[in-house]
């Protein structure tokens, strides 16, 4: 029975101050009781540092939303997974789809990153997902397949444990409009096959793969309760604490 994992992307929000404020009241009320989930909060990285201190006591994990692929040097603006490791993170973001379209991320690059992030110790949160059109055209699953293939090349089974796959159709995501539980199952499915013909039953059957787009507290238990979803990467809805809470209870 793979346990669910909440994660919430909080994107380019929140200024330091805020950030902390956030946590503070995010921790206590996820104190308030037992959770049936693992969470992951992944702030901007300004506040990582800060925010790895107020959870420290508590369940609720730390995770960037990106990394550079090389170890360090002349590489302005970028960070590294030696430095998002050493203020306590566990996870990093990769292949989300607003990295693949605003910023051009490469299925190539994607996976340098994986294997970086994969060499220190990280794990991956590695999104995939489709756009409206290449649903239109009946080509997700090829989408899927292909975003799979080249971001996990050279990636070994033991490796592939360490990773949480998020399935985020392009369409759902910010939009208001998720997919049905029936269609995100479907995609799942279809993964965790992928992943077995490629890594075993044993990998397979193991793996976390989190659905993501417009997950609100009103819809999460439908799409949770699906055989093949095992958590949530949520968005907008994980910006207050009290939606965010909403979906961790409804795992
Ligand atoms: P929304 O939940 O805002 O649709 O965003 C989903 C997402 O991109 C999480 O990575």
């Amino acid at each position: 029975m793979r346990k669910k994992v909440i994660a919430g992307n909080w994107k380019m929000n929140y200024n330091f101050h805020q950030s902390i404020a956030f946590i503070e009241k995010l921790k206590e009320e996820v104190l308030k009781k037992e959770r049936n989930c693992d969470i992951i909060i992944c702030p901007n990285f300004i506040a990582l540092s800060e925010a790895k201190k107020i959870i420290k006591d508590t369940t609720i994990k730390l995770g960037a939303q990106n990394i550079y692929y090389e170890d360090s040097g002349a590489f302005t603006g970028e960070t590294s997974a030696d430095m998002i490791k050493s203020v306590g993170c566990e996870f990093v973001i990769l292949g989300h789809s607003e990295r693949r379209t605003i910023f051009k991320e490469s299925d190539e690059l994607i996976n340098k990153k994986i294997k970086q992030a994969l060499k220190h110790g990280l794990h991956p949160i590695f999104c995939i997902g489709e756009t409206l059109e290449e649903r239109e055209k009946g080509i997700t699953n090829n989408i899927v397949e292909r975003q799979l293939e080249l971001g996990l090349s050279n990636v070994t089974p033991e490796e592939l444990l360490k990773i949480i796959i998020a399935y985020e159709p392009v369409w759902a995501i910010g939009t208001g409009k998720n997919a049905t539980p029936e269609q995100a199952q479907e995609v799942h499915s279809f993964i965790r096959n992928y992943l077995n013909v490629e890594y075993g039953l044993v990998v397979a059957d193991k793996i976390i793969i989190q659905y993501g787009g417009s997950v609100k507290p009103e819809n999460a238990k439908d799409l949770l309760s699906q055989p093949d979803i095992d958590g949530a990467l949520v968005g907008g809805a994980c910006l207050k604490v009290d939606s965010f809470i909403g979906i961790i209870e409804s795992c």
